[in-house]
């Protein structure tokens, strides 16, 4: 349980270095059941659901180091599975979704795998029918059972067509055919920056995988993969998170070791509000105050991420004039609203499109975290509110997918104080 007391912020300005990104790490992560010889990963980001994926992997047979101070930057992951096998423990699988990543690779390893089926979550269903349509047409026998579901099969290289470029199920397929016989191809295959630094990834463990990045993706399975050594994308997600705040302050921020070339939907959407974006060789610098409201349709990379929704609705409570949010991605991604009702917001919901009626003076008073990115929108909407918001934080969603977004945001000049144990 987290308690978050935020007080009223007016500027955010300095530089803060942004960490390696979650959604990258994890099926990083995964991809370690490949093969018996060592992968290290670095400066893997102190996380929750890193921590989470840990424990999994170890249930899974990995091998597990850590070399290097845990907040150090270059501190290391390494890991390396010799013997693997399911999962046997399901609350574990059922605590992070993008543990149903470890079906792909040990099906590819072992031929066999029993996952617990992946909860849906707060934001939506959550189903994995497109990841198990992939490993079907890898040649997998799936046999759904009550809460898991069992695959097994010597996997040959197969087609398969996404009915939804979905992120994790793209991961899978591109995980399993890794060491299925033959070539697979993916169609409609999601684009991410993600799915780019797992491809990467996997050719510097001797994958041959083609057009990663595009929605045609090719996989030539390999007898076996070696291990190698690698430094994870920056989190776009974090990024954009910190740019939100500091577009609701006066002030002037930078961010170290960004990526700007993958969040160019969100930095669009951000000049229209009417701030200043600069790209140099020391970062991306963000500068002013918004003012101008936006209209946003969240949409698979490269449209604006639906990650983003949250911490832009926060942003959009600054804005004079009403904003609109169309969330195509998932169907219940707008909890954060009633909490920021509560600081005084005016936002109408109709199905999957938000209003947001701008410029209100909003006062803060005690609010809940009701996901990931709702908490940390709610983290940012309280700097915009009069007085103290009081966030809390029973299930430590915060601190599942940001390395310390208080220290973060306190750096630059909010004042955050943290009460308990931000792991929930
Ligand atoms: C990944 O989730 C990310 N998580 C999410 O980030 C992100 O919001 C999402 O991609 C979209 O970009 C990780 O990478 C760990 P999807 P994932 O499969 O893979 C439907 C965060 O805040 N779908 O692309 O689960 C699904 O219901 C998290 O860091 C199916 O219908 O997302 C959803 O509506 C939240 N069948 C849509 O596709 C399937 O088999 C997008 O899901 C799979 C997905």
């Amino acid at each position: 349980m987290a308690t978050y007391r935020i007080r009223h912020c007016e500027r955010l300005s300095g530089e803060i270095s942004i960490h390696a990104a979650k959604n990258a790490v994890l099926p990083l992560m995964c991809a370690s059941l490949l093969t018996k010889e060592p992968v290290t990963i670095e400066r893997v980001p102190e996380l929750t659901d890193v921590h989470t994926l840990l424990e999994i992997l170890s249930d899974c047979g990995v091998s597990v180091r850590r070399d290097g101070d845990r907040n150090a930057p270059d501190s290391t992951l390494t890991l390396w599975a010799e013997e693997p096998q399911s999962p046997t423990s399901g609350d574990l699988l059922s605590r992070m979704r993008a543990s149903v990543l470890v079906m792909g690779p040990l099906l590819a390893r072992t031929g066999y795998a029993r996952v617990a089926l992946p909860g849906g979550c707060a934001i939506g269903q959550r189903p994995i029918d497109l990841h198990l349509k992939g490993m079907e047409a890898l040649g997998a026998q799936v046999q759904l059972t009550p809460g898991s579901v069992t695959l097994q099969g010597t996997l040959r290289g197969g087609s398969v067509y996404l009915d939804f470029p979905s992120v994790g199920a793209t991961e899978n397929i591109i995980l399993a055919a890794a060491l299925a016989r033959g070539t697979t191809r993916i169609e409609n295959a999601a684009k991410e920056p993600e799915i780019v630094d797992l491809c990467t990834f996997l050719n510097e463990m001797g994958a041959a995988i083609s057009g990663a990045g595009t929605g045609a993706i090719v996989i030539e399975g390999r007898e076996a993969l070696h291990g190698c050594v690698y430094r994870p994308i920056p989190d776009r997600i974090e990024a954009g998170t910190i740019l939100c705040a500091s577009a609701m302050t006066e002030g002037s921020v930078l961010l170290r070791g960004v990526r700007p070339d993958h969040m160019r939907a969100l930095l669009f959407k951000l000049s229209e509000t009417g701030v200043t974006l600069r790209e140099s060789p020391a970062g991306l610098r963000l500068s002013g105050r918004a003012s101008q409201p936006v209209q946003v349709r969240t949409l698979a990379y490269p449209g604006f991420p639906t990650d983003m929704q949250a911490p832009m609705m926060a942003l959009a409570l600054r804005l004079r004039g009403t904003s609109v949010f169309l969330e195509t991605v998932f169907e219940n991604r707008f909890m954060h609203a009633r909490e920021m009702a509560r600081l005084g917001a005016g936002i109408r919901i109709e199905d999957r499109i938000a209003l947001v009626n701008g410029g209100r003076v909003l006062s803060g008073t005690d609010v809940t975290s009701t996901d990931l990115r709702g908490g940390a929108a709610m983290m940012l909407a309280g700097l915009a509110a009069e007085g103290e918001t009081v966030l809390h934080d029973p299930c430590g969603h915060i601190a599942r997918g940001y390395e310390d977004l208080p220290s973060m945001l306190n750096h630059l000049g909010a004042h955050i104080t943290v009460e308990g144990f931000p792991e929930g």
